[in-house]
């Protein structure tokens, strides 16, 4: 399918996804959101991938909803459309890990897509924030949710109250994102812990996926006997048996998702 919004690569089993709207900071339009969460669904099918990288520009991973497209609609569109509602459930679906690569700004909707991914990496110059403030309105896709889940309320209230921008420093020291990077590594950084990902028995990258995600949903001990069942489910593999008998004879496993 030929997007105009996006571009994907396919390398090394690791789709590479480039939000491309650069004249508007790769602000989510309507457009750009649909290709997106269809490209990501063809990512989800496709046997050649096995991880998948959103990235955006070295100046804005995503500089939030599209402001303009937003700015006539009223409340009885945005409500009886569910806006945000849709491709925020289609992007949760997708079971392969998402690896956020955030360059420059992500803000509002750029921020909450960046956290609705596995994990992010940024570089030295990205911004996060939760500028809605500035709108007359508030975060609409996870903004005052998963914020606080991964920096605590008081970073999340401050982000959201005021709209100030965290940067990559604080970002890291506050658990929002897993690492920072120079610019120009972002790229090689992300595909190298894609590729790695995808070197991985994709049942167990499932299953790992599938209990840290568990956390937020249930109590402690709910979740440790969730991930209990898994880890003892995934003794049932043929990639189990291999994998520790890789260890064993001192090579390298070869995986075969089985
Ligand atoms: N929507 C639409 N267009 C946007 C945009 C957005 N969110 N962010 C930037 N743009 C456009 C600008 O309008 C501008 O277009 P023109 O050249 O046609 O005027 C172009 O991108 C470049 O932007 P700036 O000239 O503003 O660039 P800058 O370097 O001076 O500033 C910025 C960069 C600080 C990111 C600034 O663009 C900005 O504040 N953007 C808006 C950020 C924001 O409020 N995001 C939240 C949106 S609401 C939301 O996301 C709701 C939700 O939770 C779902």
């Amino acid at each position: 399918m030929a997007y105009q919004n996006i571009n994907v690569e396919i390398s090394d089993n690791v789709a590479l996804i480039r939000l491309n709207r650069p004249d508007a900071l790769n602000a989510l339009n309507s457009k750009l959101l649909e290709e997106l969460t269809a490209a990501l669904a063809d990512a989800d099918g496709n046997d050649k991938v096995r991880c998948i990288v959103i990235t955006g520009s070295d100046k804005a991973f995503a500089a939030g909803a599209d402001i303009k497209e937003m700015s006539q609609k009223g409340f009885v569109e945005v409500y009886h459309d569910n806006l945000f509602a849709a491709p925020a459930a289609e992007i949760s679906e997708i079971r392969k890990p998402i690896i956020a690569a955030v360059s420059g700004y992500a803000l509002g909707g750029g921020c909450e897509l960046a956290m609705a991914c596995d994990f992010i990496i940024c570089a030295e110059n990205a911004k996060f924030g939760q500028p809605e403030i500035n709108l007359g309105v508030i975060a609409g896709i996870g903004g005052t949710q998963r914020l606080t889940r991964f920096v605590g309320k008081s970073k999340a209230m401050d982000m959201n109250l005021t709209g100030r921008f965290m940067d990559a420093e604080e970002a890291e020291r506050s658990g929002l994102v897993s690492r920072v990077v120079p610019a120009a590594k972002l790229i090689p950084e992300a595909m190298s812990a894609a590729k790695k990902i995808a070197e991985r028995s994709q049942i167990a990258v499932k299953a790992a996926k599938e209990a840290v995600n568990r956390s937020y949903e249930t109590t402690l001990q709910e979740g440790l006997q969730y991930e209990r069942r898994l880890f003892h489910a995934l003794f049932a593999t043929e990639d189990q048996k291999e994998g520790m008998a890789a260890f064993l004879e001192k090579r390298e496993p070869q995986f075969r998702d089985k």
